[in-house]
Parts: C-alpha cells; sequence; structure tokens
C-alpha cells in the first residue's frame, strides 16, 4: 500500500517508503491494470521505458506473487523507445527487459514488439515502428491506444527519448521518430507525445534523492516543455499517475 495517496495538478501522487515499496505499488498497478484490461477486451497492450529505474519493476513482476498474477497470454509489449544499439548490446531498453522480465514470463514472443533498432538505421527503425503501432494498436481520435504506458523521467526532465530541444518535442504528425541526441552523443527512437498521451494509463517511476528537483519542477514548475519535455506528458482520455519513492518525492507540496 503506498504510504501516501494525493492528488497534484490533475495527476495521481502514489509514494513509497523506499524503493522496494515503490517497485511493490507500480507492479500492483501494472498487474491490476492487466488483469482488468484482460478480462475486459481480451488484450494488455503495454509500452515499457527504459534506464535504470524500472529494472528492479521488472524483476519483481517476473517473480512471484505478481508472475503469478499478471495474465501474460494477454500482454501485448511495446517500447516507448529504444537506444540505436543492437538487442544484445546492454544499452538496449529491449534487451534489459528481456533479461530481467520477458525471459521470466510466458508473453508470446509474438506479443513482444521491440524497436528494431540495430538492424537498420535509427530513422528507418522509426519508420518500421511507427507501422506496427499502427497495424497492431486499436486507434482512439486515429491514433493507436497503448492501454499502459510506464514512463522514467531524467534529471534533465527528458522522458522517453524526448530530450530537452529536440525535433522530437515538435512532431505532431509521426507516432515514432529519430533524433540524434547530443546529450547522449547517439541516436534514439522515441514515440512522440501525441501516441504517448493517447495512452488510457501513463505511469512515471521514479526513485531517488537526485530526482526530487525535476519532479517538482514537472509537476510544479513554470510550464517550459522545450527545456522539460517530460511537460509534454498529459493523457488525453486517461489516468496519469506518478509512483514515486519518498526521496524523489520531498519536494512536492501536499495538501
Ligand atoms: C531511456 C529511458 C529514459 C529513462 C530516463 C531515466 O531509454 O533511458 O527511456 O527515458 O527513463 O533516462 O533513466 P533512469 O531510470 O536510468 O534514471
Amino acid at each position: 500500500m503506498p504510504t501516501e495517496r494525493f492528488l497534484l495538478n490533475g495527476a495521481e501522487i502514489l509514494v513509497g517508503a523506499d524503493v522496494e515499496e515503490t517497485v511493490r505499488i507500480a507492479a500492483g498497478q501494472f498487474t491490476a491494470a492487466a488483469r482488468k484490461l484482460a478480462a475486459e477486451k481480451g488484450s494488455f497492450q503495454v509500452a515499457l521505458s527504459g534506464g535504470s529505474t524500472p529494472r528492479k519493476l521488472f524483476e519483481t513482476l517476473g517473480a512471484e506473487p505478481f508472475r503469478g498474477l499478471v495474465p501474460w497470454h494477454a500482454v501485448h509489449v511495446y517500447w516507448g523507445d529504444e537506444r540505436d544499439v543492437a538487442p544484445g548490446d546492454a544499452q538496449s531498453n529491449y534487451g534489459v527487459a528481456r533479461e530481467l522480465l520477458l525471459s521470466r514470463v510466458p508473453v508470446p514472443a509474438a506479443q513482444v514488439h521491440r524497436i528494431p533498432a540495430g538492424n537498420t538505421t535509427a530513422v528507418e527503425a522509426a519508420e518500421l515502428y511507427q507501422r506496427t503501432l499502427r497495424d497492431r494498436l486499436p486507434l482512439l481520435r486515429d491514433l493507436p491506444r497503448l492501454d499502459y504506458v510506464l514512463l522514467g523521467l531524467g534529471t534533465n526532465g527528458h522522458t522517453a527519448s524526448l530530450f530537452p530541444h529536440c525535433p522530437a518535442l515538435h512532431e505532431q504528425s509521426r507516432l515514432v521518430t529519430a533524433d540524434h541526441v547530443e546529450e547522449v552523443g547517439g541516436w534514439r527512437i522515441t514515440l512522440t507525445a501525441g501516441v504517448l498521451n493517447n495512452a488510457g494509463q501513463i505511469t512515471f517511476l521514479a526513485t531517488g534523492a537526485d530526482k526530487a528537483a525535476v519532479v517538482q519542477l514537472v509537476l510544479c514548475g513554470e510550464r517550459d516543455t522545450e527545456q522539460t519535455p517530460a511537460q509534454l506528458i498529459a493523457p488525453r482520455q486517461g489516468q496519469l499517475t506518478w509512483i514515486l519513492d519518498a526521496t524523489a518525492a520531498e519536494k512536492l507540496p501536499r495538501g
């Protein structure tokens, strides 16, 4: 159970006392959403995030009790972004999820849709993935609708691979795009804000004192999406939740 639950600027905030509790909160939300939607419509279309924060979540979902609670046969896995590397590279978001989660749960291989990075150019991988989203996801307002999007938050305010001052921030027509990101010294492929915001549930998962300032900035700071792209995230017809540990939530106003 969250140590704290409150609303802030249209977002639901769930706070765990420590990382372990926070990850369990996130695993519980994922599991509940998967069970509900699998029962209602026979599928659960989820986009996973990358980076280091979700590692513990993947391990938790891939172990009991959650492993036995999630209807994995109905789960369809996508990614919110990917680095321009092959699946076996330590930097691959798909590779991390495969190692810590997908290799431990019975999601049908045909339901795992990785961003095809490493096989071709980042621009071509973005084009191919855009087709995958359009072919495989139901549409809402003519945009693919994911049921659940898991996002992380960089200390510079990026989420997915929507980095400050990058062209992807202004993309109004493409669902997936590729930018060369100077800040990370390489190409990144990312879902654009339009398709992310078309999801039914968007959950940010952030832990650690180093995220406290940027969490406060995104949720309470002056709106400046060029500098703080995570502020672009606002579901059009869905729920926005921030799952934080106490240190990442410490600068948020209560009440
Ligand atoms: C990625 C992620 C990215 C990540 C943030 C936070 O590919 O790196 O999708 O958006 O969520 O950079 O990363 P950490 O969890 O490692 O702090």
